[in-house]
């Protein structure tokens, strides 16, 4: 297929393994929202979400938590170069509008990797002295983690495939499916 061609091909809803189902989403998403409901029983939770993969995963986390005071904050992160590796440079590209200190923070993440995109965004929120910090993820790929994280809340660990769905892109495409799915794979 020529440069045209791939241009022009449409992602299809039926392509790629289901890996997780709409059902298991959406099971364990209102698990996760229990348990950190429970351990924030008071005042403002800040859920702060790294743009744009992880928007369907803090829509559907935020609205089964039963708290009322629940903050939505979005954050862009970029990285330097074509690759996010151990020695990737990250910079934000859109930073929060609110001051987070002495607030009680959770970043919202689809899918924790290389653990690059969060030693670097941990570090940066640290600087602002929350009262507390956590990570809650919806998908770990741990057998690719080159910078050590600590995740408090993990929706699922998943082998080292390429995924789509759910937030999940490939070149932009699948991020509006209900499941997610192993691309190459049927
Ligand atoms: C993904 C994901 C994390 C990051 C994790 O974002 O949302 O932010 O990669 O990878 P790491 O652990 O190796 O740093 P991506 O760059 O695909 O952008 P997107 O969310 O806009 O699709």
């Amino acid at each position: 297929m020529g440069a045209a061609g791939e241009q022009t091909r449409k992602a299809s809803a039926d392509d790629g393994r289901v890996l997780i189902s709409a059902e298991q989403i959406q099971k364990r998403v209102g698990e996760m929202a229990a348990e950190i409901a429970a351990d924030y029983p008071e005042g403002p939770l800040y859920l702060i979400s790294i743009l744009k993969g992880a928007f369907i995963f803090l829509a559907d986390l935020s609205r089964a938590m039963k708290r009322p005071a629940v903050r939505i904050e979005f954050m862009g992160i970029s990285s330097y170069g074509n690759e996010k590796t151990s020695s990737g440079q990250v910079k934000v590209t859109r930073d929060l509008d609110v001051n987070i200190e002495g607030q009680n923070v959770l970043i919202v993440e689809d899918i924790i990797d290389s653990g690059v995109t969060l030693t670097y965004l941990t570090r940066v929120l640290e600087q602002r002295h929350p009262k507390s910090l956590a990570i809650a993820t919806l998908l770990d790929k741990p057998e690719r983690r080159v910078r050590p994280v600590e995740v408090k809340y993990v929706g699922f660990r998943i082998p080292d495939k390429f995924v789509v769905g759910y937030g999940l892109d490939f070149a932009e495409d699948y991020r509006n499916l209900s499941d997610i799915r192993v691309l190459g794979e049927e």
